[in-house]
Order: structure tokens, then sequence, then C-alpha cells
């Protein structure tokens, strides 16, 4: 677009507050108000504190800035405070340095690559549920995270040496997930104070980065045989064939704690939730999951035959998704008839497009047949589980495989029942997680 268009603003949202903008609606309740913003439109401005933000309700707007338009925008504000938080790796940078970052990420990911980290996951699977007893209750939530934490952890690090990492992501990354919440709503000024949030957030990432940088030391001095990421990226090279120095490592390490912990966990918890609620989508589950465990899961080739439990898996990741996430402008450019300037803010919501019914028959109802070849395809930029375009998530592939290992491994052993009165809430941070909650072991 040309630099010389007048700036179009798009329609304000009403109910905005002096100096602090919509940040209190956000902050008490993003689900409700990014759900609300439809009503007003497909392209909207809010505002958190004084900076204004150009809210997306319409999928075409939204696969014209991820994808078809992605060249225009950079990450943005949600980035720019990750950054702040987790440093520079793939999971907050943008454009040349992205690019290059991704060259060395992706084939970590490739589904051969995420093949060999298919026994670091069921160990994860049998060491959080080898205590489990008929009769008990679990914290399905936790075990959830624990399962994902210790995928992602021994397989990001040589066999054996991730304890450490792993306890320094428990303690410190519910931390940083809250403080990053208040700094994307607040003012910048209000980041830089030193209230104990932000404190405690400062400490949450000197935690976590010296607890990488102890096992890339160790790495170092006695490196393992190679198969973990983290063996992986000490040995990659930039464009120029250069080793990446400690503190990328780092930062690509970090990148994927934070992004493939709390998300993966999450998804696994509400999966268990939604079992539990639709006897008829269980005993397909149960059913798929009794052949798998009767061969074994030792081949992800196994897990792609298993058609009913990734509807629903597709499922679970659509009433369960991301709440938002951001761009912004590199240049001037139009998008939905308005014509925004460089360096405006975008937003979009996942969770918000997934329940809309503009989109979804029923979109509140949970139904994996939606899923089933032949079913009408949703439009695109409608179905954001993992994103879409140059930056649509690098670890899915060992997301599903992780998720439907542990789903197969459990639901051969175990059903999971909800505890009468049981009501399991949506808590919001980036990704929507489930409040804590129990579950009762009944064996199979
Ligand atoms: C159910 C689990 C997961 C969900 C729902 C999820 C979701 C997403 C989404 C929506 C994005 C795109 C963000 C954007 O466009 O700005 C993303 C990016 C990313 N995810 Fe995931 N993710 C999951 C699991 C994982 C795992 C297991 C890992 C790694 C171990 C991972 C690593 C990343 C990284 C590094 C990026 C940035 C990619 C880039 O910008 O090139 N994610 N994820």
């Amino acid at each position: 677009m040309g630099t010389d268009l007048p700036e179009v603003s798009a329609p304000c949202v009403p109910g905005a507050w002096p100096v602090l903008g919509h940040a209190p609606a956000l902050l008490r309740d993003p689900l409700r108000f990014f759900g609300s913003l439809a009503d007003h439109g497909e392209i909207m401005r809010v505002r958190l504190g004084p900076v204004p933000v150009h809210a997306l309700t319409h999928p075409a707007l939204v696969h014209q800035v991820l994808v078809t338009e992605a060249h225009l925008y950079e990450r943005g504000r949600l980035f720019d405070k990750l950054s702040g938080i987790v440093g520079h790796g793939l999971l907050t940078s943008s454009g040349p340095p992205h690019r290059a970052q991704r060259r060395i990420v992706q084939p970590l990911f490739q589904r051969e690559q995420v093949a060999r980290h298919l026994g670091a996951m069921r160990a994860a699977v049998t060491e959080v549920t080898s205590s489990w007893r008929p009769g008990q209750c679990v914290a399905v939530e936790s075990a959830g995270n624990d399962i994902a934490l210790l995928a992602v952890t021994n397989s990001l690090l040589p066999t054996g040496t991730g304890g450490q990492v792993a306890q320094a992501v428990k303690e410190n990354l519910p931390v940083l997930m809250r403080a990053l919440i208040l700094q994307i709503a607040l003012p910048e000024w209000w980041t830089r104070l030193p209230v104990p949030g932000n404190r405690r957030a400062g400490r949450a990432v000197a935690n976590l980065r010296g607890a990488i940088a102890e096992a890339l030391t160790r790495h170092r001095t006695a490196p393992s045989g190679g198969g973990d990421f983290l063996s992986s990226l000490t040995s990659a090279r930039d464009t120029l064939g250069k080793p990446l120095d400690d503190e990328a490592v780092i930062d690509q390490a970090l990148a994927l704690l934070v992004a493939g912990v709390e998300t993966t966990g999450s998804t696994l918890a509400w999966a268990f939730h939604e079992l539990a609620r639709h006897p008829h989508a269980e005993r397909q589950v149960h059913d798929e999951a009794d052949t798998a465990a009767a061969q074994g899961i030792t081949d992800p080739k196994q897990l792609r035959r298993l058609s009913y439990t990734t509807w629903f898996l597709q499922e679970t990741l659509r009433l369960h998704t991301l709440s938002f996430f951001m761009r912004r402008t590199l240049e001037p450019c139009e998008l939905g008839g308005a014509r925004l300037a460089a360096g405006a803010e975008v937003v979009l919501s996942p969770h918000a497009l997934h329940h809309d019914p503009r989109w979804y028959t029923d979109p509140d109802t949970f139904d994996p047949d939606r899923w089933k070849p032949g079913t009408p395809a949703v439009l695109k930029g409608a179905y954001l589980p993992f994103g879409s375009g140059a930056h649509r998530c690098v670890g899915e592939h060992f997301a599903f495989t992780e998720i439907l290992t542990a789903l197969t491994m459990i639901c051969s052993r175990w059903r999971l029942r909800h505890l009468p009165g049981t009501r399991v809430r949506e808590i919001p941070r980036i990704e929507v997680h489930p409040s804590t909650f129990h579950m009762l072991l009944e064996e199979r």
C-alpha cells in the first residue's frame, strides 16, 4: 500500500476507561471480552492503556494477516513482552532473524525426528502414571502438565539429565505466564516498577535461564551421543556457517519450554475432561486405545491410524485453544476497509473464532464427528489451534504425537471419572488452561 493514503480508523469498541482503555475488561474476563467483539464488526479498535489495537473477528482478515499478507506484519506487542521475559528464540522473533532461526529449529520437528522422541514421551507418561491406583483421585490438570513437561525436557536434554530443568520450569513458568498477561494489558511504565509481581517475574527468568545454562555447560564438557534437541542446537550452524553461541542456544531451549509445556499439558487435561463428559466418544477412543496398546506404541505410524481419537483431539483443540495472539504492521496497509499506519497492533482470538456460530454449527457442542472426512471444510482462518503461515507452530507434530501417545497409554488401562459436583473453569492466560480438578481412576 502507498504511504500517502490517509489513515482510516476502524470503529472503537465502546466501554473504554480513561487511561486504562479496555484493559480492565480484558483482564477481568479475556474470553468474554474477545467473544463479544464480533458484535461490533469484523475489524475494530480496542485500547490497552494508551495503545490502540485492531481486533479481527473475521477469518478472511485473519488469513490475510497470518498468511497472504504476512510479509506486511511482524510479531507485535504480545511477543515484545514475551521476548522481554524469555529472550529472542523462535517464539518471539520476526522477519529475517525468524527465518534464519526457523531453518535451524524446524528440521528438529519433522516427522522422522519426532519419531525419535516417542520413547521419551512414553517414559514421561509412565513416570507420571506408574503410581496411579484404582479408586485414587488424581489432579488431572497437573498430571497433564507433568507429562508435557517431562516429554519436552526428556527430548530437549540428554537422557537422565533433565530433572533440574524440569523442576525449574515447574516452579517458574506459571509465574512468568501470569506476569506476561499483566504486562500486555497494563501501560509500559507499570512493567518497569519494582512491584512484587515484576520482581517475581525477573527472578523466575533468571532461575530458568540458569537451569538451562547449567545443562548446557554439562553438555559442553561431556557431550551426549546426540538425538536430543540440545545436541542438535549446539551442532547447528547459522547461514554464515557459525555455531550458535550459548545465549542463542538458551533462547531456543527456553522458547521450546515456554511454547511446548503448558499448551500441551492443558490440551491433555481438557481431553480427559471431554472424554468423561461424552461416553459415546469415550467408547470409541477406548476401542482405538485398546487396539494400539495391544500392538505396543513403538512407531508414530500406529498413532496415525487412530482416526477417531485424532478427530476427538481436533475437537478438543477447537473448544480449548489459545485466547489470543498478536501481530504489528511493518508499513501502512489496508485491512478490512481500514487503513492502518505502520506500527499498528493487531489482535486475533482463536478461542473467539472457534466458538463463533458463523463458522461452526452449534459451536459450544463437543462433536468430534465434525472433523470426519467428507464433512464441509471450515473457512481458512477459522480454525487456528496451531496458528497459520510462517509462524505456524513448529511443535505441532510433536504435540499431536505426545498427546495421542498419552491418551492411548492411559485410556488402554484407565477410565477417568469426574467427581460429583466438579466444575472445571477456563483460566485464560495465553493458552486457556483448566482450573485444578480431580478425577477418579477406574481400572478398565
Ligand atoms: C497443543 C499444543 C500446542 C499448541 C496449541 C500450540 C500453539 C501454537 C500457536 C498457535 C503458535 C503460533 C503463534 C503465532 O502465530 O504467533 C505456536 C507457535 C510455536 N510453537 Fe506451539 N503449540 C503447541 C505445542 C508446541 C510444542 C510441543 C512446541 C515445542 C516443543 C511448540 C513450539 C512452538 C514454537 C517454537 C512456536 C513459534 C514458531 C514460529 O514462530 O516459527 N509448540 N504454537
